[in-house]
């Protein structure tokens, strides 16, 4: 991490030797970054982050502009004095660091997430957030996106929890700082999910969920994690829940 420290903000002219072997090596991955992708990783960040032009901090800053950005540097945002100690610029190689595991980039950070441990999630991430920039960094011509059926096959990824709409957002919604395995082993009404919401925006540190999302998650919930608790998960079964009739 003392080498990225030290190197200048270069990326501008990315076929400069100077940008160095690791930057050049991040460059040649996000040359074929998945956009779609990227976004789809970003959920994961929603619960504490917006990324639009002027929109407002949650738990967490918003990102407009940060790749290659100055670091603690959104208006009105309290940061940590670790984050600020850090200081300089948003680099490739530091954003990667950082996604991959907060704490040990940052130490004393107050970003509450465990880090993404897949490299193509990372590229892929860093590549959407660069979109969102009044100066995007230019990588060379935009790899094909991935078809929707491609995506479509990949594997289920939402752990416990039932497939259905909804799971998404609820997965990246209440994933961020527990296990979804929480959140599946309760069963409530629908006012008893709203109170377990309230509850957690209260008294757990949650930002308030933006609609349409909150109505999504609370009808998810009441739907799949009712009284009657149909998907409880099953101690040996734990990937495969089924909703039984
Ligand atoms: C549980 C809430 C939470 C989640 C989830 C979260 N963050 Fe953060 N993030 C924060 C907080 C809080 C800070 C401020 C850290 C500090 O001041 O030390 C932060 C800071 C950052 C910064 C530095 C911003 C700046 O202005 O320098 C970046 C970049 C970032 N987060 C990106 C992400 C991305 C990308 C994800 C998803 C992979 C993510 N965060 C997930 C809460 C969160
Ligand atoms: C900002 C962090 C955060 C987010 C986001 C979050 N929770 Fe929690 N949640 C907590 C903490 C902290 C606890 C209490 C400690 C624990 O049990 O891990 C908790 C506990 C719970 C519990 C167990 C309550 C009990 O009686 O033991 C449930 C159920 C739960 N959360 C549901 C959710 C749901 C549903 C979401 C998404 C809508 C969500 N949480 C999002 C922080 C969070």
């Amino acid at each position: 991490m003392k080498i990225a420290l030290l190197r200048p903000f270069l990326f501008a002219c990315i076929g400069a030797l100077s940008a160095g072997p690791a930057a050049a090596d991040m460059v040649s991955k996000l040359i074929k970054a998945d956009l779609a992708k990227g976004e789809r990783v970003f959920k994961k960040c929603k619960s504490c982050h917006t990324t639009d032009a002027g929109r407002k901090n949650k738990s967490g800053p918003n990102l407009f502009g940060i790749v290659g950005g100055a670091v603690a540097a959104s208006p009105n945002y309290k940061y940590s004095k670790a984050l600020i100690e850090y200081g300089g610029n948003w680099d490739l190689d530091r954003l990667d660091a950082f996604f991959t595991k907060p704490k040990s980039e940052v130490k004393g950070t107050k970003m509450g997430f465990a880090g993404l441990k897949k490299e193509a999630d990372r590229v892929n991430l860093i590549a959407y957030l660069n979109t969102k920039s009044d100066t995007p960094i230019k990588f060379d011509a935009p790899a094909e996106q991935a078809s929707s059926a491609e995506t479509a096959q990949e594997d289920y990824e939402f752990g416990v929890l039932f497939d259905a709409p909804g799971v998404e957002e609820t997965f990246y919604a209440c994933g961020a700082c527990h296990s979804e395995m929480i959140v599946a082993q309760q069963g409530l009404t629908r006012n008893g999910w709203e109170e377990m919401l309230e509850w957690m925006v209260d008294e757990q540190g949650m930002s308030e969920i933006d609609e349409p999302d909150y109505s999504v998650i609370l009808e998810y919930l009441s739907t799949h994690y009712g009284e009657d608790r149909p998907n409880f998960p099953k101690p040996n079964n734990l990937n495969q829940t089924k909703e039984t009739e």
